[in-house]
């Protein structure tokens, strides 16, 4: 019988690109440049399934191109508003994600962000680094005590319950949270959390907020001037959801001005060409869309993907299919 012929776009970890190999007539990307726009489109012409991950932007305008035999696209990543999912479902392929597996992973980068913020981390190793420490003082570097505070929570799903956990049973935080849906009140129990019907009421109250929305037209800047006017003075933003949820300029001005204490982020607008802006701040932590960089985890998400296409071609249901 012959193997499907499978396309990955990006390099992936070698345990993986091995099992790949094994299984399928496999096309890598041995030296990890994004594909463009036009090898995308010929990807789904000559590939039963493409291997897609979060920087490859999967437009309708490449997923209408003519001839094509890609029948499953598997993303690698949990969130996948990289792919135009409408224009997936007209064209009849299916779309698979990565859930579950990177979940801790990114909690723990959106927990490190919050305390890089809250103690000044970044500035400190740039102090550092720069030979500029002249030494202990007692007023010197003065940050925020993180353990007691109240966690704000944007969205409440599996990574946000996972931040929550690390921050209330961890560091002793109050959770407080909102998400479109009503919350199980089973879940909000394990953390003795509070559930808002608003985004407003959880900025007004945290002392940190951390973004676990999905990214999207729906949620796009998200957090703007004005909802950024509504923070405590003294409170940090963390984000490790998507860029374009926060709206930088606005958040450039409001760390600028300490409307607000600082800001962890992990993912930008644009990125990886993020705003100038930011690099000239110290009361931010900037860091390159590390949420789920691990080995463990990244292995993970491959195992992942590959359990969605073996399914697929064995005519099942993948477990993680979006569309
Ligand atoms: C995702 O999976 O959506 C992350 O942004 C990258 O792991």
């Amino acid at each position: 019988m012959t193997k499907p012929k499978v396309i990955v776009t990006r390099k992936w970890p070698d345990a993986v690109e091995a099992s790949l190999k094994e299984l399928y007539d496999v096309r890598l990307n041995v030296t990890d440049s994004p594909m463009s726009a036009d090898e995308l489109k010929a990807a789904l012409q000559s590939a039963d399934a493409l291997l897609t991950t979060v920087t490859d932007p999967i437009s309708a305008e490449i997923l209408s191109v003519p001839g094509k035999r890609c029948k499953i696209i598997g993303n690698f990543g949990v969130g996948y508003n990289n792919i135009d999912i409408e224009a997936a479902k007209r064209e009849g392929i299916v779309v698979t994600n990565t859930p579950h597996v990177l979940t801790d992973c990114t909690a723990d980068i959106a927990m490190l962000l919050l305390l890089m913020s809250a103690r000044r981390a970044s500035e400190g190793d740039r102090l550092v680094r720069n030979n500029h420490w002249t030494g202990w003082g007692p007023t010197h570097m003065l940050g925020q005590k993180v353990t007691g505070k109240t966690l704000g929570l944007i969205g409440f799903g599996r990574i946000a319950q996972a931040m929550a956990r690390k921050a209330h049973f961890g560091f002793g935080m109050k959770i407080i949270c909102y998400a479109p849906r009503a919350t199980l009140p089973e879940i909000l129990c394990e953390f003795d959390a509070t559930y808002y019907t608003t985004v407003d009421e959880v900025l007004t109250q945290a002392d940190f907020i951390s973004l676990h929305c999905p990214g999207g037209a729906a949620t796009k800047h998200l957090i703007n001037e004005e909802r950024l006017k509504l923070m405590k003075p003294t409170a940090h933003l963390i984000n490790t959801a998507r860029g374009d949820v926060v709206d930088s300029k606005a958040l450039i001005e409001a760390l600028k001005v300490n409307r607000i204490a600082g800001a962890g982020l992990d993912v930008f607008e644009g990125e990886p060409a993020i705003d100038p802006g930011f690099r000239e701040l110290d009361n931010v932590a900037l860091l390159p869309h590390l949420g789920s960089a691990t080995m463990e985890t990244r292995v993970a998400m491959g195992n992942r993907v590959m359990t969605n296409i073996a399914a697929f071609f064995a005519g099942q249901e993948p477990g993680d299919r979006v569309v």
